[in-house]
């Protein structure tokens, strides 16, 4: 079944321990960026894309644009010599903040880019100021007027400092250099192992683009981008997500086709809580071993805790038998679900962007009841929260979880859990 028609709620038993091996997804966060970069190009392949209504809109999208081909059994194949320069409207970028990266790619290839204001996640505020001073500072012309934005330019030049190492940013000012006439360096921009599989595609295209040192990298133009094949790299979250899942239900997850240098702090915390933890070329198991001790995580750029992490081990912290503090540094409106673990019985106290959770004084531990979902990982993490609740809890608002997780509901079935769609 397509993530485009599942139901947007589910009931699931709780107290099931998931056994077994599961394999890991194309990267969402991978895949939107490069999708993003498709106006720089005449045609491309992408296999291993997921199965996500985030991929859906981004090909509605070029699409849109009047790129012309498919998106079928994982793979992109588009066409886009006709594209034309069309303003990106609210219709997508409401639904879809990483939309806004068609500003660098539209205005590398057009000269020109509109864009409306940007939606996504409800995870706090998402400005776009270091995108947009990132192409001022480069010499582009922005106009921000009735829900657009408008940049303008005749070929990006010179150095650009990031603030802050944003990934969207880093991202946009890459795409809005690769044709640009003369030579831009950008530095202190973001790490993820996204950015890299991004600068290897473009590479890969023919793009000129160098690490001067790990945060600092280089963009000397080029003519025109060549047609590519290209393979998505493993989904991080959700391997991280699934691993949780074992640890959470007292059993045992082996992921496989996943990159286990690219989680390497949320396996430590895993460790640190007491779940066992093994990891071979591509593939990692963590195991149940016995009760979990409290830790403290705070989240941040890479290779720091990632946020997107942060509201999957909430559920573990819940279940420890000493408490920890949760620290969300990167977005300001993320700990929504907290509220709804909450309900379910676990003792937590917030304090801004810091949390301290422990289990719940009740002796059965938490107990299923009807849940919301207000982001993409948050409806993941109540899923895993009803899997380790006394009796049964219906799960809402999965729309949000059909953002990131292509067959999330299946996979758990698979390892044991009984879930079923309402
Ligand atoms: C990407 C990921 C998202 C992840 C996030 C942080 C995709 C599609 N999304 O989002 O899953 O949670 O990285 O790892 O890859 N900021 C500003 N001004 C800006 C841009 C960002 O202040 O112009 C701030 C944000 O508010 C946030 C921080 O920088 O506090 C990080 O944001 P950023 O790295 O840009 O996240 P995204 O690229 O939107």
């Amino acid at each position: 079944m397509s993530v485009l028609t599942k139901s947007d709620s589910v009931v699931v038993s709780g107290q099931t321990p998931l056994f077994g091996t599961v394999t890991t997804q194309g990267s969402k966060n991978s895949a939107l960026p490069l999708l993003a970069s498709l106006p720089l190009f005449d045609e491309v392949e992408i296999a291993n894309c997921p199965d996500l209504t985030d991929i859906h809109v981004m090909v509605d999208t070029l699409k849109y644009l009047g790129a012309t081909g498919s998106f079928s059994d994982g793979v992109v194949k588009l066409n886009l010599r006709n594209i034309m320069n069309r303003p990106i409207s609210e219709e997508f970028t409401n639904k879809l903040r990483a939309s806004s990266l068609f500003l660098g790619s539209l205005l590398a290839r057009f000269g020109e880019a509109r864009v409306g204001m940007p939606g996504g996640c409800v995870i706090g505020s998402r400005p776009l100021d270091i995108h947009l001073n990132g192409f001022k500072s480069l010499g582009a012309e922005v106009d921000k007027g009735a829900g657009n934005i408008t940049v303008t330019s005749n070929g990006l030049e010179g150095q650009f400092t990031l603030p802050l190492p944003s990934v969207g940013a880093t991202q946009n000012l890459i795409y809005a250099s690769v044709f640009s006439p003369s030579e831009v360096k950008l530095h202190n921009i973001a790490i993820e192992p996204e950015i890299f599989e991004l600068v290897d595609f473009l590479n890969a295209a023919g793009a000129n683009i160098t690490f001067e040192n790990p945060k600092t990298l280089t963009i000397r133009g080029v003519k025109r981008l060549n047609p590519i094949q290209f393979n998505v790299q493993p989904d991080r979250i959700e391997a991280f997500t699934l691993l949780v899942a074992g640890v959470a239900t007292k059993g045992s997850v082996k992921v496989t086709h996943c990159r286990p240098e690219h989680l390497t702090a949320p396996l430590q915390a895993l460790e640190a809580m007491g779940a066992k933890v093994e990891v071979g070329d591509d593939w990692i198991e963590a195991s149940y071993i016995g009760p979990l001790k409290g830790i403290q995580v705070e989240t941040g750029f890479y290779p720091a805790f990632p946020t997107d992490c942060q509201q999957q081990i909430s559920i573990l912290m819940a279940l420890a038998e000493t408490p920890s503090i949760l620290s969300e540094k990167v977005f300001n409106s993320r700990f929504r679900h907290l509220d709804e673990l909450r309900n379910m019985g676990a003792e937590i106290k917030i304090n801004d962007n810091s949390a301290v959770i422990q289990r719940s004084e009740n002796e059965r531990g938490m107990i299923g009841c009807k849940v919301d979902s207000y982001d993409l990982r948050g409806a993941a993490s109540m899923i895993i929260a009803g899997m380790v609740s006394e009796g049964v809890t219906t799960v809402q608002s999965l729309r949000y979880l059909y953002r990131g997780y292509e067959e999330f509901i299946e996979k758990l079935n698979r390892l044991g859990a009984e879930i079923s769609y309402r």
